[in-house]
């Protein structure tokens, strides 16, 4: 069994402006394991990287992804909102945009690491949005293995339908009752657990560590006890803490 990976959630968004290139830059800087983002469409049928329905929290603009155009995402800002962040540059944060998903994969071409897609369909449904995600991601990865994740059953099913191959993952933020035969029917790669539901009840999820990712662990305890569990990934706001955490444990061993 491998050790514990580290994924960057949103990229560093502890640190960075989440959801953009500046945060997946500096994620695979402090040496991720692999990089969570979220997933939406615009009205022209693009895929974007960004966390809520609409622009208004994470940019300078509003409304929501799926009534605009991807040149009208552009225009707006997704990293001015970010000037508390003590490592802000006005220079190079304010220029940045929302990225495409296609834009993300350029950048992680050179980079052996995983990247789980969230799709964020439990709220609009985007119609072919699966299909696109697909066809992107066939175009621009290589070496990356993707692993699709939602909320959100019936668009993981509508991927692994479309492609056989594909790694999916339920992201759950309850308990279910019998884990392992969902996996195994539904032919889930991966189960994404909220922290709070594997800490509570540990043995409820123990045949299947390996195939668990938590979220959102960031504070020192809460680590340190994923790592014991040997859980396959832990998808933290605070890479670089947790990076840290991991390289300690390895010089007392
Ligand atoms: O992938 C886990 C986590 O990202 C799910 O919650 O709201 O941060 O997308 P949220
Ligand atoms: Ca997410």
């Amino acid at each position: 069994m491998t050790e514990t990976k580290i994924f960057g959630h949103r990229g560093s968004m502890g640190t960075y402006p989440e959801n953009t290139l500046l945060g997946f830059r500096e994620a695979i800087r402090q040496g991720v394991d692999g990089l969570e983002l979220d997933v939406h469409m615009t009205k022209d049928g693009e895929i974007v990287v960004i966390h809520d329905e609409s622009l208004d929290r994470t940019t300078d603009g509003s409304g929501n992804i799926k009534d605009l155009l991807l040149d009208e995402i552009k225009t707006y800002s997704a990293g001015i909102n970010y000037s508390h962040f003590p490592a802000y540059d006005a220079d190079s944060w304010n220029s940045m945009k929302v990225p495409t998903l296609e834009e993300v994969l350029k950048l992680l071409r050179p980079y052996d690491i995983e990247l789980n897609i969230e799709l964020k369909t439990y709220i609009y449904n985007y119609p072919g949005m699966e299909e696109k995600l697909l066809s992107i991601v066939k175009a621009y990865s290589n070496r990356l293995k993707v692993i699709y994740s939602s909320f959100h059953l019936p668009s993981i099913l509508r991927i692994k339908e479309l492609d056989n191959t594909a790694n999916i993952a339920w992201l759950l933020d309850e308990c279910i009752s019998l884990p392992k035969d969902y996996m195994e029917t539904l032919q889930l790669e991966g189960l994404h657990l909220s922290k709070n539901i594997l800490l509570k009840h540990p043995h409820h999820w123990k045949d299947l560590y390996n195939h668990l990712r938590i979220w959102t662990a960031n504070n020192r305890n809460e680590i340190k006890q994923l790592l014991d569990l040997k859980v396959n990934a832990i998808v933290t706001d605070f890479p670089e803490k947790a990076l840290f955490y991991r390289s300690e444990r390895k010089l007392f061993v």
